[in-house]
């Protein structure tokens, strides 16, 4: 008979008539207690033991209660009261110390399972890098602000008032042919039609109706032609214009400005010229050559042969410029007596292209990361 059934059954069943045969029935139980007591090592184990020893209805001490104490005659019952009490205290001092210690030991290993290692290599996550496009826009940005231009930008859907009329550009004239201009669908009655700015020219406008002179701003942006895609256009492409504006602004300020702007863009090397070319907007209008980066300007290639890339004339076209034209004034309130100054519109694309060799310009829209990385 194991000592768990003996609380289960009264003393008289026992054999046990006197004081003096209490005292080892105790001990018994306790010594199967100590022995459970080691096996309760994790937590469900040890709510198994719990309730097996304390447990209300059929633990061990109620079941010594019910089955030892309250049938026993008067006599029997003090030392089984005693001996009752002292196992009691035992069994719930013993328990709670099994439960802390579990506790603990749960505790640690969870310490351990979680612990983070402060030496381990961090996880390196790719962040990307700015498209050739905005890098070099922030080149000409870094260039132009170092020499006291400051950076505005305007909107991509613009009037033509802005577009066109402002800039000495009336319906008629046969310069909104080369820029053929997407127009917004509009409902009927709209106040004015709106298209998709094809130059950043009309922040020209834009600014010197906010500032008086002197004025000396670039403006980057996005702009939009009805252009057939090829290797050199596209029908979202970039421009920085540029204006200076002041009382005593020269044609010499105006090419000196382009000329430092075009050598530390593209190296001290380059030699750079311009030739007359005609803009509504600018007067006289210039077209600006630099030598060509690929040839050095000899219009010789490294294996002997004409340079491909300016068709061994050793200058390739950059972009338009010119002083501003007084009729422009006009617009913005300024007198064309008192100020003057100069204007030009880059063609960002095709600057990135020369610089870095690239020789498709819808490479840029494509967004291939094999020509991406080439550009971190
Ligand atoms: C203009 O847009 C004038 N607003 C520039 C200007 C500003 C002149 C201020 C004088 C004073 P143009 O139409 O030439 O000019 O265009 C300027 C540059 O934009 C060109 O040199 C070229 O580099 C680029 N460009 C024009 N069309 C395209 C296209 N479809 N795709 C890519 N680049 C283009």
């Amino acid at each position: 008979m194991t000592v768990i059934n003996k609380p289960a059954q009264r003393l008289s069943d026992l054999g046990v008539s006197t004081a003096d045969q209490i005292p080892p029935l105790f001990a018994e139980v306790r010594a199967r207690f100590d022995a459970e007591s080691a096996s309760a090592h994790d937590e469900s184990s040890w709510k198994q033991f719990r309730d097996a020893w304390l447990g209300r209805k059929s633990g061990v001490l109620t079941l010594i209660t019910d089955n030892w104490l309250k049938p026993s005659s008067p006599e029997l019952k003090r030392v089984v009261g005693q001996e009752l009490n002292q196992l009691r205290a035992n069994v719930e001092s013993q328990i709670e110390s099994r439960r802390a210690a579990i506790e603990a030991g749960a505790d640690q290993a969870a310490l351990a399972r979680e612990r983070v290692d402060l030496s381990l290599p961090g996880v390196a996550r790719p962040i990307g890098s700015h498209h050739l496009i905005r890098q070099v826009f922030q080149q000409i940005e870094d260039i132009f602000v170092s020499i006291g231009f400051s950076v505005v930008e305007g909107p991509e859907i613009e009037t033509p008032y802005y577009n066109f009329e402002a800039l000495n550009i009336p319906e008629y004239h046969p310069v909104r042919d080369d820029m053929d201009t997407f127009y917004l669908d509009l409902p009927k009655g709209a106040a004015t039609p709106l298209l998709l700015r094809t130059h950043t020219s009309p922040m020209q406008i834009r600014t010197m109706e906010k500032r008086q002179p002197p004025v000396r701003v670039i403006v980057p942006g996005k702009v939009y032609r009805r252009d057939n895609p090829d290797a050199t256009h596209s029908f979202i492409f970039h421009q920085v214009e540029g204006l200076a504006v002041d009382t005593d602004i020269t044609f010499c300020d105006f090419t000196g400005t382009i000329e430092y702007f075009l050598k530390q863009f593209f190296g001290a090397g380059v030699k750079a010229r311009f030739r007359p070319s005609y803009f509504p907007f600018t007067e006289p209008s210039v077209e600006f050559d630099v030598t060509c980066v690929f040839c050095g300007g000899s219009g010789t290639s490294a294996g002997g042969g004409t340079c491909s890339k300016c068709k061994g004339a050793g200058w390739i076209e950059l972009f338009g410029a010119g002083m501003v034209d007084p009729a422009v004034y006009g617009f913005v309130k300024y007198d064309p007596k008192k100020v003057s100054g100069f204007a030009f519109g880059m063609g960002i694309d095709r600057l990135a292209m020369l610089k870095y060799g690239i020789d498709d310009i819808q490479v840029f829209f494509q967004n291939d990361v094999r020509f991406l990385r080439q550009f971190p």
